[in-house]
C-alpha cells in the first residue's frame, strides 16, 4: 500500500534526483534512527511539540527572542499559524544551524480550500461532483502554500455530515461516503503532488478522525453515539480512502465515540488505523485535545492524558504543551513508554525526510516563487472555473434563468452578501484578502451588457436584525425589470463551534425576502451558505434559487457566468435540503426499517405525520439550463462471482439545446441481506461535458467488493444474491434500473465506499 513509510525510500531517490550537486545525497543508514539514537529525552520530547507561531490570526506574532530559543534548544518540532518564505527561512534557520542536532522544523497552516486564491469552501466543491477540479484546487493551494514556507496542511476535512445543524457541515464533502471518499482521495493527491509524500508535498491531513461529523445533536464537540456498523460503513470510509492515497498525516478528533474520546482511543488509532489499515504516517492531535482529556473525565492529571494519548499513538501535541510540559517524568523510567517516545519520535523525523527537509531545508523558502505563485492569472483562472462548477440550479421556474441581458433594461442587485468580500472567502481564508475578492455585485457589473443598468441595495445583512434598510431596497426591486437578490448566511455562521439549531434563514434575511417578492416582480434568489438549509416558505414563492454556497475570490465571476448564460450549472447537492428544520438529521441512504415510508399514508410508517416524506431538494439533486435524455441501459453480465466485475453502461444526450455538463449517477441495492440494507447507495457517478446535441456513453465497473457491508461478525461481507441498480439525475430522479447476482458469498477486505468504481466515457 502507498503509506508514506513505504514509500520513504522512494522519497529519498526522488530528492537525489531532483536536487542539484549541492544537496546531500540518501544516506545509507536511514537518518531518522541514525538521528534517534543522538537525541536527549529533552530533545525526542521536543520533536512532538507543535506551537503556535501567531495569536489567533496574526501570523508569525509569537516568533520572538525566546521562541527563537526554544527552537536552538531543539524544544519543538512544529509550528503553526505561521507563513512565508522569508520570515519562517529565518526560523528554520535557527533550528538547522543553531540547534545541536540541526533538525528542521515542520511549518503548518489549515490551507482548507485555498492559501491565497482561495476556491469555494469544501462543500462548495463537493457540489461539483468532480473530484479532478477538486485535486486542481488543492494543487493550486499546494504550489501556494509551499511557495510561502509551509509543509503541511491540516486538510482535507472529510467527516461525513448528516446532520447540517452541525457548523463544519461547509469544511467537508456532506452526507455521502462514496462521495466523500472520492473528494477525499482527490485532495490528498492534489495537496501531495500524487501518492506520496516528496520534494514540494503540502502534506495532508485526514480529520477529523474518525467520526467528528456525527456529534450528537449537531452540537460540535459532542459525543458521537454510533452502532459499530455505521461507524464502519459512513464515518470511516474517506479515511481508509484518504490512508490507501497515502495521506502523510491524520488529526484526531476532539470528540468521544461512546464514551471514548479519539485523543486517547487506542483501538481506532492504533488497532484499526495503523495495525489494520497498515497506515504509518504522523498522527497529530486537535488544537490542545491532549489535555481536554481531563475534561472528558479520562485522566485525573495532565501527566495522564499525555500517556494515554501517546499510548494510543498521538504523536504531535498541537498547542495544549501537555506533552512539552507533563510528560517527561512520567515516561522517563518506563521502558515500555520510552519505547512509544520512540517511535512517535520516528514517524515525525520520517516525515521530515520524506518532505526533503533534511537535504534541502530551505527548499520551500524562495521568495521570488512566492511572489510568482500567489494570486497567479492561472489560479485565478481555476478559481473561477471551479466557483462556477460547484453552482447548483435548485428551482428556475419558467425558465426565468438564464436572464437575457440583452431584453432587460435594470438589473436590481439586493443584499449585504453581494457585496460581502469577506463572506465569499468562507471561515477557513488562509491568506485570502477580503479587497481581493470579486463580489457578486462586481461581477454582475462587470459582465453586464451596455444596455443594461446595473443598480443595488443592502437591503438586510444576515449578522443583524436591522430591517430599516428594506423599504429602499423594496424601491429598488420595484423600479428594476429583474432583482438578483443574494441572501443567506455570512461566513460567521458557518464552521468551526458555530452549530445552529435552526436551519431557517437568519430573521433579517427572510424578511428582506418576503417584501422583495412580494413585489411580484421576477426575483431570482442567489443563496450563499455554508449548510443546507430549511428553505420551504421561500422555495414556494421564488420563481428561480441558485446555490452558490461561498465561492472564493472568484465567486461573483462564476455566478455572472451562470446568470447571464455563459455557463449552464451543473452542480449537484452533496447533502439533501430538509424541508424544516426538525427534520434533521435525515438521509437518502437510510434503511427501509419494517415500516418502510410511504408517501401516501401518513399513518404507521417511518416518517412524520405531517411532513411530506421526501426532502425539499434531495441527494443529488441540480437543474441545468439544458436537458439529458437517457438511453438504453446495457450491462455485461447478468452475474459476477469474487474477482470479476460487471460493466454498466448508458447513453446520455444533451437534447435540451444548451451547451453543458450533467452528472450521472449510480446508486445500488441489496434487496435481501442478513442485515438491513440502506433503499439506494451512492457507488458511481461522473461529470460529463455534453454540446448541445451531443451525447456519451459513460460505463460504470462494479465489483463483488463494492456490495460489501460490515457483518453482525465484525467483517466485510459480500453475499450472494441479487443487487439493483439504478442510473440517475439524482438520488430521486432515477431514470433506468437493472439488477446482477453475486454469485458466491465471500469476505472482502475495505470498506465498499472507500473503493472508487472505474468510469470511463465514449463519445457514442
Ligand atoms: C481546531 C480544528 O478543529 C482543526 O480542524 C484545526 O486544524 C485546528 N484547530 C488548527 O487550527
Amino acid at each position: 500500500m502507498p503509506s508514506p513509510l513505504r514509500h520513504a525510500a522512494v522519497a529519498c531517490l526522488a530528492v537525489a534526483f531532483l536536487s542539484s550537486g549541492s544537496y546531500a545525497a540518501a544516506p545509507a543508514v536511514a537518518r531518522p534512527e541514525a538521528l534517534l539514537k543522538k537525541m536527549t529525552l529533552d530533545e525526542k520530547i521536543g520533536q512532538l511539540v507543535q506551537r503556535a507561531g501567531g495569536r489567533s490570526k496574526a501570523l508569525n506574532s509569537r516568533l520572538d527572542d525566546a521562541e527563537l530559543e526554544r527552537v536552538r534548544a531543539g524544544a519543538v518540532g512544529s509550528y503553526l499559524h505561521v507563513a512565508g518564505a522569508e520570515p519562517l527561512a529565518k526560523l528554520q534557520k535557527v533550528a538547522v544551524e543553531e540547534s545541536r542536532l540541526g533538525i528542521p522544523l515542520l511549518f503548518a497552516m489549515d490551507v482548507v480550500h485555498g492559501y491565497r486564491t482561495i476556491f469555494p469552501v469544501p462543500l462548495a466543491m463537493a457540489a461539483t461532483w468532480a473530484p479532478e477540479s477538486e485535486e486542481r484546487a488543492a494543487r493550486v493551494a499546494a504550489d501556494e502554500a509551499t511557495s510561502a514556507g509551509l509543509h503541511w496542511t491540516f486538510a482535507p476535512m472529510i467527516d461525513i455530515a448528516r446532520d447540517p445543524r452541525w457548523g463544519r457541515i461547509v469544511e467537508g464533502a456532506g452526507e455521502d461516503p462514496y462521495l466523500g471518499s472520492r473528494m477525499a482521495v482527490a485532495q490528498v493527491n492534489g495537496y501531495q503532488g500524487g501518492n506520496s509524500l516528496r520534494l514540494g508535498s503540502l502534506m495532508a491531513t485526514a480529520k477529523h478522525f474518525g467520526a467528528y461529523g456525527a456529534p450528537i445533536g449537531g452540537r460540535d464537540y459532542n459525543t458521537a453515539d454510533l452502532s459499530e456498523r455505521t461507524l464502519q460503513e459512513v464515518y470511516l470510509p474517506p479515511f481508509y480512502a484518504a490512508a490507501r492515497a497515502g495521506a502523510g498525516s491524520f488529526m484526531a478528533a476532539f470528540n468521544d465515540i461512546a464514551g471514548v474520546p479519539t485523543t486517547s482511543n487506542k483501538e481506532l488509532l492504533r488497532g484499526l488505523l495503523r495495525e489494520r489499515w497498515g497506515w504509518q504516517g504522523l498522527m497529530v492531535s486537535d488544537w490542545g485535545a491532549i489535555g481536554e482529556l481531563l475534561n472528558h473525565g479520562v485522566a485525573a492529571d495532565r501527566a495522564a492524558a499525555g500517556v494515554l494519548a501517546l499510548d494510543a499513538s498521538v504523536d504531535m501535541d498541537m498547542v495544549g504543551g501537555v506533552y512539552a510540559d507533563d510528560l517527561k517524568a512520567a515516561i522517563a523510567k518506563d521502558k515500555l513508554r520510552l519505547k512509544l517516545l520512540d517511535e512517535a519520535v520516528l514517524r515525525i523525523l520520517r516525515v521530515k525526510e520524506q518532505l526533503g527537509l533534511f537535504d534541502d531545508p530551505m527548499q520551500y523558502h524562495d521568495t521570488e516563487r512566492e511572489t510568482r505563485e500567489l494570486s497567479s492569472p492561472e489560479h485565478r483562472e481555476a478559481a473561477r472555473a471551479i466557483a462556477r462548477q460547484s453552482i447548483v440550479l435548485l428551482k428556475n421556474e419558467g425558465k426565468l434563468l438564464p436572464l437575457r441581458a440583452d431584453k432587460l433594461r435594470t438589473l436590481a442587485v439586493i443584499g449585504t452578501l453581494a457585496t460581502d468580500g469577506l463572506s465569499a472567502l468562507g471561515s477557513w481564508r488562509a491568506q485570502g484578502k477580503a479587497e481581493e475578492v470579486v463580489t457578486v455585485l462586481k461581477g454582475i457589473t462587470a459582465a453586464a451588457p451596455r444596455n443594461l443598468k446595473v443598480i443595488s441595495a443592502p437591503g438586510a445583512d444576515p449578522r443583524t436584525p436591522d430591517l430599516s434598510a428594506i423599504s429602499w431596497a423594496v424601491k429598488i426591486a420595484k423600479s428594476a425589470d429583474v432583482t438578483v437578490l443574494m441572501i443567506g448566511e455570512d461566513y460567521d455562521l458557518s464552521g468551526e463551534a458555530r452549530s445552529r439549531s435552526s436551519l431557517e434563514l437568519p430573521a433579517s434575511q427572510l424578511e428582506l425576502a418576503r417584501q422583495v417578492l412580494a413585489t411580484g416582480k421576477p426575483v431570482v434568489i442567489v443563496l450563499a451558505n455554508g449548510r443546507p438549509l430549511a428553505l420551504s416558505s421561500l422555495a414556494e414563492k421564488a420563481p428561480a434559487i441558485l446555490e452558490t454556497w461561498m465561492l472564493g475570490v472568484e465567486g461573483g465571476n462564476a455566478v455572472a457566468d451562470v446568470l447571464f448564460g455563459q455557463y449552464s450549472p451543473a452542480g449537484r447537492l452533496p447533502a439533501a435540503f430538509p424541508r424544516v428544520s426538525a427534520a434533521v438529521p435525515f438521509n437518502y441512504a437510510g434503511n427501509p426499517t419494517g415500516r418502510p415510508a410511504d408517501p401516501d399514508i401518513a399513518k404507521d410508517t417511518v416518517r412524520f405525520h405531517d411532513l411530506p416524506i421526501t426532502p425539499l431538494f434531495p441527494f443529488g439533486h441540480g437543474l441545468s439550463y439544458s436537458e439529458f435524455r437517457y438511453g438504453e441501459l446495457a450491462q455485461s453480465t447478468q452475474a459476477v462471482g469474487p474477482g470479476e466485475r460487471v460493466d454498466i453502461s448508458i447513453t446520455v444526450e444533451n437534447v435540451g439545446g444548451v451547451a453543458s455538463d450533467e452528472v450521472v449517477q449510480l446508486y445500488v441495492r441489496d434487496p435481501v441481506a442478513t442485515v438491513s440494507r440502506p433503499v439506494l447507495e451512492l457507488r458511481g457517478f461522473k461529470r460529463i461535458e455534453l454540446a448541445a446535441g451531443a451525447r456519451k456513453r459513460v460505463t460504470f465497473s462494479l465489483t463483488p467488493e463494492q456490495l460489501a457491508f460490515w457483518s453482525p461478525r465484525g467483517q466485510w461481507l459480500i453475499e450472494a444474491g441479487r443487487i439493483d441498480f439504478w442510473i440517475g439525475a439524482s438520488s430521486a430522479d432515477l431514470r433506468a434500473n437493472g439488477s446482477f447476482e453475486i454469485t458466491k458469498t465471500h469476505t472482502g477486505t475495505a470498506p465498499a465506499s472507500a473503493l472508487a468504481t472505474r468510469v470511463t466515457v465514449s463519445n457514442n
